[in-house]
């Protein structure tokens, strides 16, 4: 997620001449004056910069993108954090007042951030980022805030590379005014969560289920369903929430939680959701990818229940001289990070209004108000869709003519030829992941897993699910590495007690399970398994053809070892 920006290298910004500690005399001069208001933006030269880009969002926060670009960076200056160290502990630095630092804000004034009473000059950092844009929300103040919104960082690593950007320290008095934002944290509301989730990040929260408990049910209980939130859980009070949809003919219009319960029909909607990095995990074992280290369980299934997104469209004044013009319907969460920018995506028109799209203004998850880490009192579900786009706490909707300019609809959740690297990455060339691929995993039994063999017999479980409502049609099973295949049998529709989906509407996963004699004498098996849908797309066989530097869209053969032993 947030760690998955990388900067360019800075050969590719090799007219882009920045001198970082070589302050001008004019600076060094001051420097033992308190609050002194220097402008050392004459040591820069920017000219003929290009901003070739697209740049990347703040939602990775200036801190995160500063992590981000270390990695790299140590890499290839292995010298850095010691100079940094050096750096950190001169006193020889001019002193700087917050007035100053607010003035550099933009690439020609110079881009400059705080942090924990240092002052760094991170142009240079920006010009060679592509989330520059974003970084310079943070400019001219403190980073702390940043920092404490996305904790997942190790914020003493990160300090060391940020340590070659110091350019001077902030004075007492100014420093003295931050201190209370340093010490908030905006995770502290955060809801409690079952202990049983494996965590991949405390802050934000995300977690999956094990695998193991994860087809026990193919309705996943609320507090085992997978949680990917990109920032804290945000306090919605119900009795004052209030859903605004814009860009229909009228003006806006808003909805409160009681209207949606009251003035549309309440639909219900078995459908899965699965985050774009799921099995990120196996993809990054191929060779490395950025990103939250997924297992198999960032997918889940549930009852969701609320008004169609079509019908309060068409009460907020949708209507077919709309469809003329409107492309896309965009969705904004009431989740923000420390600037203010809420989580948002959009998802194609068509989606959004069409009956057969089942797209739900859900308040209800397997029966009961939505917890909140799901994205109570409302949350967008976009069946047979990415995760991304089922946006939760939705607060604001809006009808356009374009894609949202979300950072995680224009610079995240984006697929890429295995030959894109962080280098020529080039985020405008590839279209936002909707419909997610045909997807399958073996939940049982886990990978390393001893096998009695006693009774001459195997038990593989797991799941399958398409996306677009493409229903998986059918599972195969090797129990020896890919030379002979059987058909698992499909559990779920036994076990939902629901009517089978109408075509083109299958938006729940199926369980499956394969019972079969034990290969005559293995000592080690390697199980395999791949998903058919009614397109009749199957999963690749390998990562390498569908690696991308991202680990999205992560569906090749699922394989598990296991060791036999005599019962
Ligand atoms: N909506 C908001 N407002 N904020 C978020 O961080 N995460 C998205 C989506 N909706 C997110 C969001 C992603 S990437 C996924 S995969 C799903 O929510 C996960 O939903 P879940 O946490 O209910 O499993």
């Amino acid at each position: 997620m947030l760690l998955l920006r990388r900067c360019h290298g800075l050969t590719r910004f090799g007219h882009v001449h920045i001198q970082r500690h070589h302050l001008p005399p004019a600076v060094l001069s001051h420097a033992a004056r308190l609050c002194s208001t220097h402008d050392n933006t004459s040591h820069r030269h920017l000219s003929g910069f290009s901003w070739k880009h697209g740049l990347a969002g703040l939602l990775a926060g200036a801190g995160a993108v500063i992590a981000f670009g270390l990695h790299r960076h140590e890499a290839e200056h292995p010298a850095a954090a010691a100079a940094a160290q050096t750096a950190e502990s001169s006193s020889s630095l001019p002193v700087f007042g917050q007035e100053e630092v607010s003035k550099h804000r933009s690439l020609s004034e110079g881009v400059w951030v705080t942090f924990r009473g240092g002052v760094y000059d991170i142009t240079d950092f920006v010009a060679m980022h592509p989330g520059g844009e974003k970084i310079l929300l943070a400019a001219g103040g403190a980073l702390e805030p940043f920092w404490a919104l996305y904790a997942v960082h190790n914020q003493e690593h990160v300090l060391e590379i940020l340590s070659e950007y110091k350019v001077g320290e902030l004075c007492a008095e100014d420093l003295k005014k931050q201190e209370p934002a340093e010490s908030s944290d905006p995770y502290s509301t955060d809801p409690d969560r079952h202990p049983v989730l494996r965590v991949n990040s405390l802050k934000p929260f995300n977690a999956e289920p094990p695998p193991e408990i994860l087809t026990d049910s193919y309705i996943t209980p609320s507090a085992f369903f997978f949680k990917r939130n990109h920032l804290p859980v945000p306090q919605v009070d119900p009795a004052s929430y209030q859903l605004q949809v814009e860009g229909l003919p009228g003006g806006a219009v808003t909805f409160s939680l009681e209207d949606l319960k009251t003035r549309f029909p309440k639909h219900d909607v078995t459908a899965t959701v699965q985050c774009a990095g799921n099995r990120r995990s196996e993809m990054d074992r191929e060779k490395q990818v950025k990103g939250l280290s997924w297992g198999i369980s960032a997918i889940s299934n549930a009852k969701w229940s609320g008004a169609r997104l079509r019908d309060v469209l068409l009460a907020a004044g949708f209507g077919p001289d709309v469809a003329q013009w409107a492309r896309h319907v965009h969705f904004e969460g009431l989740d923000k990070d420390v600037t203010g920018a809420a989580y948002g995506a959009s998802i194609p028109l068509n989606k959004a209004v069409s009956e057969e799209g089942d797209v739900l203004l859900a308040y209800e998850m397997n029966g009961e108000k939505i917890p909140p880490d799901h994205g109570f009192p409302v949350r967008v579900v976009v069946p047979g869709v990415v995760g991304a786009r089922s946006v939760k706490w939705v607060g604001k909707i809006a009808v356009s003519a374009e894609e949202s300019s979300s950072h995680w609809q224009q610079y995240d959740y984006k697929g890429f030829p295995p030959g894109t690297d962080w280098n020529t990455v080039d985020y405008k060339s590839a279209p936002a992941i909707q419909e997610l691929p045909v997807q399958s995993a073996i939940t049982s039994p886990a990978d390393g897993a001893l096998i009695d063999s006693s009774d001459g017999f195997l038990t593989v479980k797991g799941y399958a699910w398409s996306g677009g409502g493409r229903e998986v049609v059918r599972v195969d099973v090797s129990l020896d590495g890919g030379q002979t295949w059987q058909v698992a049998k499909l559990r779920s529709s036994d076990e939902a007690h629901e009517a089978p989906p109408p075509p083109g509407r299958a938006w729940a996963w199926k369980l499956w399970e394969l019972t079969a004699p034990l290969p005559p004498p293995a000592q080690e098996l390697e199980i395999i398994c791949k998903a058919v849908d009614s397109s009749y797309n199957v999963q690749p066989e390998t990562f390498p053809p569908i690696w991308n530097l991202r680990g999205l869209l992560s569906n090749a053969w699922h394989r598990v070892t296991v060791k036999i032993i005599e019962g």
